[in-house]
Parts: C-alpha cells; structure tokens; sequence
C-alpha cells in the first residue's frame, strides 16, 4: 500500500523538486497539500505547487491556501533565494486545478483525521498552518503516523541569520508550537527533523542535473555553469528537465552569490526521501525548543541532546546520511518519470 503523505510547503525551488520527488515514487500517494507562506507568498504558492502537479502529471490532489501571514510578525518573503515567482529562471503555465475552498489548516486536519495513524506529514516550510492546525485538533500528533520537518539547525550555523534557519526564521511560534505539542508523543512518533545539518551535505550540482537529463532521454545535455547569463534557458527536449535545470540553475547562482560554491543544497527533496524511507537517515533524540525572546538569537532553535532540562525528548534529529543514496534515487525516480510523461500522448 502506498505511503499516504499530507504535503506542507513554500514552493520554492527545492519544494518543487520535493514535490516531484514524491510523484515520481510509488509508494507514496499525497492526500493533500498545504500552501504555506514563506519563500513566497501563499497565493504564489499555491499557484507554484498547482503547477508544479500540472508539470508532474499529477492526479487531482487537493491543495489550499495557507494564512498570509505567520502567527504574530509580518510575512518575510525571500525572491532573491527562489526567484519572483519562486521557480527559479523557471516560468510554468497558470494550472486550471482548482484551490481547495477550505483553509490548509482545515485540509491538515481532515485529511490526518480521515485516516488515523497512516497519515505522513512532510513541511517543507514554516510551520505556521501546522500550528494553526493543532489549534483546531490538539490530537494531532497521536492521528498522524509521523512528522517530518526540514527546519531548524541545531550544531551548525543558520542561513537566515547566524543562527537561525529560514522556515523557523519565518514563524518562530509556530515552530514552537510545534515542538510543544509533541512533546507528549510517543518515540515512534517524535518528528523527524532534517535541519541544515544534515541538509547542507546534499549538494546538488550541475552534473547531477545532466544525469537527469540523461535518464530522461532528454536532449541536448546542457552542461550549466556560472559564467551562464541570467538571460539563458534550457532549451531540452523535456519539459521537467526544461523545469529543472532554469529552476535549479537560480539555486546555483544563488549560492555562488553567497560564496558557498556553484550549487544548490537540496533540503526539501531530502526531507520527502526520509520520510518515505527513514532508513536513509541516522537519527538522535533530543528535546527541541525554540527561541522566542533573544535580542541576537530569536528563532533559534535549541536541543537539549542530554536531558539538561529535565524534559522528555521531542524529536529525532537527522545526524547522518549518505547523500550519494540520495542523489541516486532522486536521479532514478525524477528521471523516469520524466521519461514516462513524455512518452504519454499529448
Ligand atoms: O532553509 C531552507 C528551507 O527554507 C527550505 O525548505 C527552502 O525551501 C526554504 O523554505
Ligand atoms: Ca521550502
């Protein structure tokens, strides 16, 4: 039976490459998707993951607009990270699936409700609808089969502030919300959490991008680099791998800007590849709370790998990977769903 995964993202680049990820694997199905502010509005959101299922073949998933704001600061966006639209250099068809007339925290909870321990959750962005979610049903974290969270950093340097990781920069209390709540849960069900520790290790490079062209059939390979102009784009043959490369080569420019080499670190793809499969992570049980009131240190996040606050753990914290296994599914899968939509008839 396929895994069942309720989505929550800020689609953005590696979101998007998340969201393929899941399609282009069998064993998961997505029950529904939540379009949280973050990299880019909500709105603009939902429009990227609508379109993004378009690009994907995607049946018809049930995706709804998150709340505009966080729970208690104005909406920090990030365009220069994902692009203005938050696909990169990539520009995708306005998709004619429909939003869902309900909020993405209803959506959260009636999907999870439905089906009683076998729903994944997977956020891919701030946290602020999962909050607003166990808001309206505090019975959350024992109805959901797992949690999976890409956020935070924990014994390495933020990439928001020096401290601090951007989904949680963007909602503070609600990560902290979060972490409370399951502060009661069970071991199995302690969220996995992916934070730039570990996330910062998948490094995705352009010849990563040339090995999906390739196992798409896709023509030309077009070998990317930095000395691209921004006004360039992929002329391949297919289309998701026409996506990737105009999406992933914004990442790459990105992180050349910022001096940490011609790549793109591939937190979200990442995220979706552990929850479908936690035996791609090495994991280590801590308390984590977040920093609410630091001058230099708010939205921080915190672990307590050793029991110093007296309080329970609340999480399992991805410490060790191979991004290699990684790499080769994503290359795998993406890959030959690529090739599958473009031999379906048009
Ligand atoms: O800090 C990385 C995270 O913030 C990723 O999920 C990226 O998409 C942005 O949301
Ligand atoms: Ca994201």
């Amino acid at each position: 039976m396929p895994q069942q995964i309720f989505l929550d993202v800020d689609t953005g680049i590696d979101d998007s490459l998340a969201v393929l990820y899941l399609l282009a694997s069998p064993e998961a199905r997505i029950t529904g998707i939540a379009a949280t502010a973050g990299n880019v509005p909500a709105a603009q959101v939902a429009a990227n993951t609508l379109a993004i299922l378009d690009l994907g073949g995607a049946p018809p998933i049930e995706v709804a607009l998150g709340a505009a704001e966080p729970l208690a600061i104005p909406l920090r966006t990030t365009e220069d990270t994902h692009g203005p639209q938050g696909l990169g250099y990539a520009e995708l068809p306005v998709s004619a699936r429909p939003l869902s007339a309900r909020t993405a925290a209803e959506l959260w909870v009636e999907k999870v409700r439905a089906a009683p321990g076998e729903v994944i959750g997977l956020c891919t962005g701030p946290l602020t609808n999962l909050a607003l979610a166990l808001r309206l049903e505090p019975a959350l974290p024992r109805l959901l089969r797992r949690l999976v969270v890409m956020g935070g950093a924990f014994n390495h340097p933020g990439n928001t502030t020096p401290t601090n990781e951007w989904n949680i920069h963007v909602d503070p209390e609600a990560a902290k919300e979060v972490f409370d709540a399951f502060s009661a849960a069970p071991a199995d069900r302690r969220p996995l959490v992916c934070a730039l520790d570990i996330t910062e290790t998948i490094e995705m490079r352009p010849a990563h991008l040339e090995a999906l062209a390739r196992a798409a059939g896709s023509a030309p390979i077009e070998p990317v680099g930095p000395g691209h102009h921004p006004g360039w784009r992929s002329a391949a043959s297919d289309p998701v791998i026409r996506y990737l490369t105009d999406a992933v080569r914004f990442y790459f420019d990105f992180h050349q800007l910022y001096d940490l080499g011609y790549l793109a670190h591939m937190h979200d793809p990442f995220a979706a590849a552990v929850a479908l499969d936690p035996a791609l992570a090495v994991t280590r049980p801590a308390t984590v709370d977040v920093e609410l009131t630091g001058t230099l240190t708010r939205a921080t996040t915190v672990a307590d790998w050793a029991g110093m606050w007296g309080r329970e753990p609340n999480a399992d914290i991805v410490i060790g990977t191979d991004p290699a296994v990684f790499f080769d599914r994503l290359v795998t899968r993406v890959g030959a769903l690529a090739r599958r939509l473009s031999q379906e008839p048009a």
